[in-house]
Parts: C-alpha cells; sequence; structure tokens
C-alpha cells in the first residue's frame, strides 16, 4: 500500500507539480501519505538527527558492521565495480567505502538531481581517479541505465534498510528491476533492518526527545505546500510502533480532535482518533530477506551482523537470467 517511491504527478494550473497521488490517498478510506514526502529539506534534516539518537540504533549498527567487516565486504566484491548507489543523497554513505571498495566508476541516483549535482562535484575532487555521474531517477520506475554506466561488475548498494519502506511483495519487485540492470558479474549490497524485540523498535521509533515525531508530523508542512492544505501540526499526534503481526514498524498520524482539512482540489473532516498511515518500516529474519533476494534472482553470498543480530548487511550475486 505505502510505495515509498511511486508518484504520480499532475501540472495545475499554476505550473507546479502536484502529485495527484497525495490527492488521492488524502481521499482513501484509511487515508495515508506516502513516505518519499517525509523528506522535504527540513524532514532530511529531521532524518539526519533521527540516525544520532541513542534510541535510534540501524544507522550506526550498519555502520559498525562496516567498521567491523570491511575489509571482508571488499574481498568479497573485489575492486573496480561500478558502484550504483540507490537513493544516494549526501553521497556520504558509499564515499565511506571508496577507500575499500576502490570502485571504477560510481553512479549515485537520486530523485534530487541538483542536490546530488552539488555531493558529487566535491567527491569528485577528492576521488579523481573514480568517474563519477549523478543520475536523476525516481526509483520506482524502470531502472534502465544509460551506456555510459559500465554493463559488468555492477554493483547496487541499498544501504540503510530503505527496502524496508515497501512490503515483502513490493520489495521483491524492486529487487527483480535491480537484477535485471545488473548485467555480467553485477550483484548488490544491500542493508536490511532485523526483526527483534518490539520495545527496542517502538523505542526507535517513538524516541523520548520527539525528534521522530517531529520527523512525522513535518509531512503535513509539506503536504501544505505541495497541495496548498491548512494541515494544522497542533492537532495531529505522532504514534509509532512495532506491529509483530505483519513484522513492521508503523508510523501514524492521529487526530488529537475533529480536523476539517481543505486543500486545492478536495477537503476531508477526520474524526478525533482518526489515524493517517505515514510509513511501514518491514524488519526481516535474516532467513527471510535472504529468501527475498533468492526469489529476485540472486544468491547471497555473504551476511555480515551485529553481535546482537540487530542488523545485517548481505552480499548477493546476480544469477544469469
Ligand atoms: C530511511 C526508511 C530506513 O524506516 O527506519 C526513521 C525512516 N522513519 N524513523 C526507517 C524512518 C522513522 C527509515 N528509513
Amino acid at each position: 500500500m505505502l510505495n515509498p517511491t511511486s508518484i504520480a504527478t499532475r501540472t495545475d494550473h499554476e505550473g507546479l507539480h502536484v502529485p495527484a497521488e497525495l490527492d488521492a490517498s488524502l481521499r482513501a478510506r484509511q487515508a495515508w501519505i506516502s513516505p518519499k514526502f517525509l523528506y522535504d529539506p527540513l524532514g532530511s534534516k529531521l532524518f539526519e538527527a533521527i540516525c544520532e539518537l541513542p534510541e535510534y540504533y540501524p544507522t550506526r549498527t550498519e555502520a559498525a558492521i562496516f567498521a567491523a567487516h570491511g575489509a571482508e565486504i571488499a574481498q568479497t566484491v573485489g575492486p573496480g565495480c561500478t558502484l550504483i548507489d540507490l537513493g544516494a543523497g549526501n553521497c556520504a554513505k558509499a564515499a565511506s567505502l571508496f577507500p575499500l571498495l576502490r570502485p571504477a566508476q560510481y553512479v549515485p541516483i537520486d530523485i534530487s538531481a541538483e542536490f546530488l549535482q552539488d555531493a558529487v562535484g566535491r567527491l569528485q575532487q577528492r576521488f579523481r581517479h573514480i568517474e563519477m555521474q549523478a543520475l536523476g531517477m525516481d526509483l520506482s520506475g524502470p531502472l534502465t541505465l544509460p551506456d555510459s554506466v559500465r554493463a559488468s561488475r555492477r554493483l547496487f548498494f541499498y544501504p540503510g534498510s530503505s527496502i524496508g519502506n515497501f512490503n515483502p511483495d513490493e520489495a521483491r519487485d524492486f529487487l527483480q528491476r535491480v537484477h535485471a540492470q545488473c548485467g555480467q558479474d553485477g550483484g548488490i549490497l544491500i542493508g536490511i533492518d532485523l526483526a527483534k524485540d518490539h520495545k527496542v523498535l517502538d523505542a526507535a521509533y517513538d524516541d523520548a526527545l520527539g525528534v521522530t515525531a517531529a520527523f512525522n508530523l513535518n509531512v503535513l508542512n509539506h503536504v501544505n505546500r505541495l497541495l496548498g492544505a491548512d494541515f494544522d501540526i497542533r492537532g495531529w499526534r505522532h504514534r509509532g510502533f512495532y506491529n509483530a503481526d505483519e513484522r513492521r514498524v508503523e508510523m501514524h498520524l492521529e487526530a488529537k480532535s475533529a480536523q476539517l482539512v481543505t486543500w486545492r482540489g478536495g477537503s476531508r473532516r477526520f474524526a478525533q482518533g482518526e489515524w493517517i498511515h505515514t510509513e511501514n518500516s518491514h524488519k526481516y529474519r535474516q532467513s527471510d530477506a535472504v529468501g527475498l533476494l533468492e526469489q529476485s534472482g540472486f544468491a547471497a553470498s555473504r551476511v555480515w551482523t551485529d553481535p546482537d543480530g540487530w542488523f545485517a548487511v548481505i552480499h548477493a550475486r546476480a544469477l544469469s537470467h
């Protein structure tokens, strides 16, 4: 239901690209907002702050896995790959691996091409021998890469458990599309958050400082700008908790009192206590993560985890078609 990257756009009379999907998802019986809208400029900063929180373990646990097993990961991958960074953002994660992975080519992909250009420009100064090409692409579309991206030894890099925003079926579809672009001797290096005690997960997505609450509520600011809506942030409460049956963390916004919200082209009343679903963050058992890759045409070659078994970094080779 919540696809982070699918976005239908139409152009309104002011020439702005207004996400038609947002209009539809706010009208749905169970209202929802795609998690991709969490990342406006402030939302991106709030997510960076989340990564610094004591309760939010995924970022630092993944970094610890790379720090502890970097040499082995590099050995498994081998030097000279074309590193294709899916959802690269500021490119910092991939860049920290350059000295280990020693890629021949670096291809960061993100929906915001301008933001990428800046980061890549700076990186190119530091790593002159790596050929770099930034691509502005929506990952929900076909992943077809231009001819300038070498067709052999492609390594798709998908860290941070971004895969968790997809439900398992969508995740398989996405990985199949990645697999279709792997070419000769291609593979994937992916970070996946693992299922664990619900108390750890509840705290990670509902932290004491309220940063995750601000991150979640800020989506309403973004929607206000995108749709000319009039959500009153103070009328809503953050909910973030582990749904063990679905093996996912869910984020919602709950109306503190009855709300009337109006936007360009629509309006809706929300009853007190009614929820807007804003994110799913699926957690996997290690065996299910490996199974998901296998169903998508990959063979997992290595799995690295932290001592607590909270997070997994997996390298998988693309099997030929
Ligand atoms: C960026 C999707 C991996 O699911 O943990 C953090 C986003 N949401 N806190 C995650 C997020 C609430 C994050 N991902």
